[in-house]
């Protein structure tokens, strides 16, 4: 018979037995459901609700089930539903009544949501870890090319010269709102919904900042029905790691364009490549293109479980029940996602004379041309006018700005003098960029040193 078998007279259809249950998915939240059911009982012990004889059969008896379902020595059954069910019935099988007394002042409602909360907490931490580990490869590899001058881009056109570390720094600095982001959700997620019971808190003199405490929550949730029906956290944590995946894709999406032949700015490391079965001259960046596609997986989580909650009556609903999939299948794509993009990076190979080839074309140093002008006292606005009619008499040359005598210079105006060269140059034009945040070696140094801190600040 089922743990809830009493009122029903007939067994459960077998087709809805498998609909029904969710151990296949939340049997991974064992150890934080067990964790969860040792606090509970010693708290009611300490309430005088249980007696100490009871509490100790409980927890000796959890603390074998968790070894057996850890060394596989038992398994998790269909029969018993869930995750909370299947360790109650364990437990019940080897300690006979005191089994049967952990359920008092407590509902799966309100034990689901606390399993949930220790499981994603932790496995947060470990996705910081992760996006850490990828800081330092971008402020490792960024602190190699400082001097490495690149095209910067925008509506992907060659714009103006930066480095190649500038470029690897944004993604530190949106790495950095990730984590942040991820911490806060946890601290959010960190309040304990334990002893909300179904939905309408319980008669029995429980404490709930005892077992908040005893689980690590800074404090227990303030409203039962908000504490059952709440899934924000979830939402929440996929919808940081959604946008930490979207991070992830537009670097991979420049990574693929970096290693195609018409840029070839890097190379992958072969380890981190792989070939086409009918090409032998091909090298495909699959790492990269496989992380923007699970992209899409990780936003679908988040759609999905937005969806799932809209509309949903207080207080808990089984609907429920199909928040764990989403977010479990996000998380793992993640954890899977932020190691091997770490590698593709640390072992890329680096082309900056291709890069720099390439900032030569395309007139990047335009606007330091307008402000060479504008220097010497031309109002800006007619400065561009006056770079833009060179810029189109290049064209028709066939040659970049630096490539014109002083003399076709000083057609358009008679401020050019011999040290318009010296501001042409895109090393110059790159390294002069100081402004904070800019892309000047001293400006990148700075950046790399605040990544590092950054790191060693969020570690833990
Ligand atoms: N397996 C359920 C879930 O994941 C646990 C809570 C079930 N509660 C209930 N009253 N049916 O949501």
């Amino acid at each position: 018979m089922k743990l809830w078998g009493g009122r029903f007279r007939k067994e459960t259809d077998s087709l809805v037995n498998d609909f029904n249950s969710s151990i296949r998915f939340d049997g991974r939240m064992y150890r934080e459901d067990i964790q969860g059911s040792m606090a509970h009982a010693k708290m009611l012990a300490q309430q005088g609700i249980l007696t100490w004889e009871d509490q100790r059969a409980i927890q000796a008896g959890l603390e074998s089930v968790l070894a057996d379902i850890e060394s596989g020595a038992v398994e998790l059954t269909e029969d018993n539903e869930d995750i909370h069910m299947n360790v109650e019935a364990l437990l019940t099988q080897r300690i006979g009544d005191a089994g049967k007394r952990l359920h008092t002042a407590r509902s799966r409602n309100d034990q689901v949501a606390v399993d949930l909360r220790l499981y994603l907490r932790h496995e947060i931490a470990e996705v910081i870890g992760q996006v850490l580990d990828l800081q330092e490869a971008v402020a490792e590899q960024a602190g190699k090319y400082q001097t490495a001058v690149m095209p910067g881009y925008t509506h992907l056109q060659r714009a103006q010269p930066i480095s190649f570390a500038q470029h690897l720094l944004a993604y530190g600095a949106m790495l950095e709102r990730d984590v942040t982001r991820l911490e806060d959700c946890g601290k959010r997620m960190n309040v304990c919904p334990l002893g909300s019971g179904a939905l309408a808190g319980t008669t029995y003199p429980i404490d709930r900042w005892q077992t908040a405490g005893d689980l690590g929550f800074d404090a227990p949730c303030t409203n039962s029905l908000d504490g059952v029906s709440d899934r924000d956290y979830a939402i929440e944590l996929l919808s940081a790691l959604s946008i930490l995946m979207m991070h992830l894709s537009r670097f991979s999406e420049e990574t693929i364009l970096w290693c195609s032949w018409e840029f070839k700015f890097i190379e992958l490391d072969d380890a981190y490549s792989t070939g086409s079965s009918i090409m032998p001259q091909k090298k495909n960046p699959d790492v990269a293109e496989l992380v923007r596609g699970k992209t899409g997986r990780v936003y679908g989580s988040l759609m999905g479980l937005l969806t799932t909650m809209k509309g949903l009556p207080l207080a808990y609903n089984k609907d429920m029940q199909e928040d764990k999939e989403p977010v479990f299948d996000a998380i793992d794509t993640v954890k899977m996602c932020l190691p091997v993009f770490t590698g593709m990076l640390r072992t890329m190979r680096v082309l900056p004379d291709n890069m720099r080839r390439a900032a030569g074309k395309g007139f990047i140093n335009a606007t330091d041309c307008a402000d060479y002008l504008t220097k010497k006292g031309m109002p800006f606005r007619d400065a561009y006018t006056v770079v833009g009619r060179l810029v189109a008499s290049c064209g028709d040359k066939g040659k970049t700005l630096e490539e014109l005598t002083l003399d076709e210079l000083r057609e358009v105006s008679p401020l050019f003098g011999e040290d318009v060269y010296e501001a042409l140059n895109l090393e110059n034009c790159m390294s002069l960029r100081s402004s904070y945040g800019g892309p000047a070696v001293s400006e990148t140094t700075r950046q790399i040193g605040e990544l590092r801190k950054f790191i060693a600040a969020h570690r833990r």
